[in-house]
């Protein structure tokens, strides 16, 4: 994917953090995804619905666009204006309890920016909360801040100034692995440091937000040196 196709719709209004258009595009070229228009991807997390923007419109599947803290009405409002209203259902519901809107083995894709360690970061969560909705042969394409493999265990001594009481869901990619788990329904999962990291960040910090202006006064004493962006990548078996 190119970037520059979408830079209408990044701005300071739809971003919610290090750019989720940056992370995507890593998580595409490395897995890229071929589906057909009768396909569904559930972005999970969605915030603004950019990531589910910027998938609808570069594999032409349906997408759920499922968010906490962004209701339904914003999200269909701002998919009505960028013209990709029938095809991205905006959700409000929160993502731990997810049974509600959903077929089983409904989505061929899960995907989820910036986003899954707020609800995810427990053992067992993907097997029990997303498995039964995932396509045999399904994918799931995850990013994620997280902390340097080399600082695991020092996590809550080097982030908590910048983070206090959320420091707990910044975890390794060894550690995500470890929670991923295994399922006769999985084939591999893979998780590695990504490489979009500083343009990500990059972009935040040249915008004006609040909590882009808050993210600053640590950039160089904190998230530079210890933090990453974890990208996890997880492959489903064919149906036997
Ligand atoms: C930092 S924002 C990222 C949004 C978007 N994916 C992006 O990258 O621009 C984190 C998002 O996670 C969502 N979130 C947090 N907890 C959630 C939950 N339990 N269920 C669904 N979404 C949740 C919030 O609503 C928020 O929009």
């Amino acid at each position: 994917m190119h970037i520059g196709d979408y830079k209408a719709y990044i701005s300071e209004e739809t971003m919610m953090g290090p750019s989720s258009a940056r992370i995507l595009a890593e998580l595409l070229d490395k897995y890229p995804l071929h589906l057909a228009p009768d396909d569904w991807i559930l972005d999970l997390g969605c915030g603004t619905g950019l990531t589910s923007l910027i998938i609808a419109k570069e594999t032409g599947a349906k997408i759920f666009a499922n968010d906490l803290w962004v209701s339904a009405e914003e999200n269909r409002k701002r998919f009505a204006e960028w013209g990709v209203a029938e095809q991205i259902t905006p959700i409000c519901e929160d993502a731990s309890n997810l049974h509600l809107h959903f077929e089983k083995k409904q989505f061929r894709v899960l995907l989820s920016i910036d986003a899954y360690h707020y609800f995810a970061g427990s053992k067992g969560f993907f097997q029990e909360k997303i498995l039964p909705f995932m396509k045999d042969d399904g994918v799931a394409l995850i990013g994620i801040p997280g902390v340097k493999e080399q600082y695991a265990d020092r996590a809550q001594e080097l982030l908590s100034d910048w983070l206090g009481e959320d420091t707990y869901m910044f975890k390794s990619p060894k550690h995500w692995k470890e929670l991923m788990g295994s399922s006769d329904r999985i084939d591999s999962v893979e998780t590695w440091e990504m490489d979009c990291f500083g343009k990500a960040w990059d972009d935040w910090l040249a915008t004006n937000n609040q909590f882009a202006r808050g993210d600053r006064k640590y950039f160089e004493a904190i998230i530079k040196p210890y933090t990453c962006f974890v990208g996890i990548y997880i492959k489903l078996r064919k149906a036997l």
